[in-house]
């Protein structure tokens, strides 16, 4: 963590991989040295990305901890400051603080199997823990990840799920909504994915992340398939400004998402009205 919880510090952008139409990934570095090197992350957290004059916003570390020297965010052009993001090119700067809130549990989850759940741009915070495991793969059991978008061209990180798809003990499925002329796999929510492979509620932990109306009818579906709510963890979205447990705008229930979350277990959250939790 570095010493000033507010300080944001400025970073080049090293790399701009176009991933859809409105999603793009960014690899960054920080000038200073010693902010790269004191920079220590874990999966699932997230940083305050602010633009001079535009503001700030929060966004997923995508990349992996085990893969130091690589900080990378995948953005999606939504609203003021994510627009000025878009507007930066190669060698351009942004301004970052954090890492803020907690982690995807990983070491606690050693010797489980893994299955990822995953809508749109939903597999960014999971690509982070994805890779983790994949760089620790003796430590855990199968590794499934299900993936969804509206349509083809919508799938992020497309150079690198068929690098997944050929890893030992791994099985990823896509599917869309609305199929083009080439698309020759699943058509469909990514719930129907769920009937498409075994997913064993035994010895496994699910990580989910996607829009909310995803979100609330996988877990129902897992529910449903056995799984128990404290082996599910989602990432949560909620309007942050502090982003450090200060300002009180991103309550759910009496929890904070930005230092309590944003990854909950569904047996933390289910107990919060469904019009609060979004899930
Ligand atoms: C912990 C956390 C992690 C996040 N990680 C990422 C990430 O990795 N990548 C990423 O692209 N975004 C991520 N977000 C969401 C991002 O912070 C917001 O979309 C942010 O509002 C963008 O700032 P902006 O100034 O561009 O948009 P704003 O100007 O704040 O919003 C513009 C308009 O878009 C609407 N809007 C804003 N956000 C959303 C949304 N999420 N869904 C639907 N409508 C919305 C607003 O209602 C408003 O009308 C994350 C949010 C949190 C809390
Ligand atoms: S964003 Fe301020 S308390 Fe969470």
């Amino acid at each position: 963590m570095m010493k000033n919880i507010y300080q944001p510090y400025p970073a080049k952008i090293e790399r701009i991989v176009d991933e859809t139409f409105n999603i793009k990934t960014y690899t960054v570095k920080f000038i200073n040295g010693d902010i790269a090197k004191s920079f220590n992350y874990k999966q699932g957290q997230f940083v305050e990305i602010s633009i001079p004059g535009a503001g700030e916003a929060p966004f997923s570390i995508t990349s992996t901890p085990s893969r130091p020297g690589n900080l990378e965010f995948t953005i999606r052009k939504i609203g003021r400051v994510t627009t000025k993001i878009f507007e930066l090119k190669e060698g351009d700067l942004l301004h970052i603080r954090g890492p803020y809130g907690n982690s995807f549990p990983f070491e606690e989850v050693e010797g489980k199997n893994l299955y990822f759940i995953a809508g749109g741009i939903g597999l960014a915070p999971l690509r982070s823990v994805i890779n983790q495991a994949f760089d620790h793969r003796p430590r855990f059991g199968e590794i499934k990840i299900l993936y969804g978008a509206k349509s083809p061209a919508e799938f992020c990180y497309r150079e690198e799920i068929p690098i997944w798809k050929k890893l030992p003990d791994t099985e990823v499925l896509l599917t869309v909504d609305n199929p083009d002329g080439e698309w020759q796999g699943n058509v469909g929510v990514v719930t129907t994915l769920m009937d498409k492979t075994k997913l064993s509620p035994l010895n496994s932990v699910v990580y989910v992340c996607g829009p909310p109306v995803m979100l609330k009818f996988v877990m129902l579906k897992l529910i449903e398939m056995g799984f128990k709510d404290g082996d599910i963890y989602v990432t949560l979205e909620r309007y942050m400004q502090c982003g450090v447990g200060k300002c009180g705008h991103c309550n759910i229930g009496d929890k904070f998402v930005c230092v309590d979350g944003p990854v909950f277990s569904y047996r933390d959250i289910k107990v919060f009205p469904e019009r609060e939790r979004a899930v």
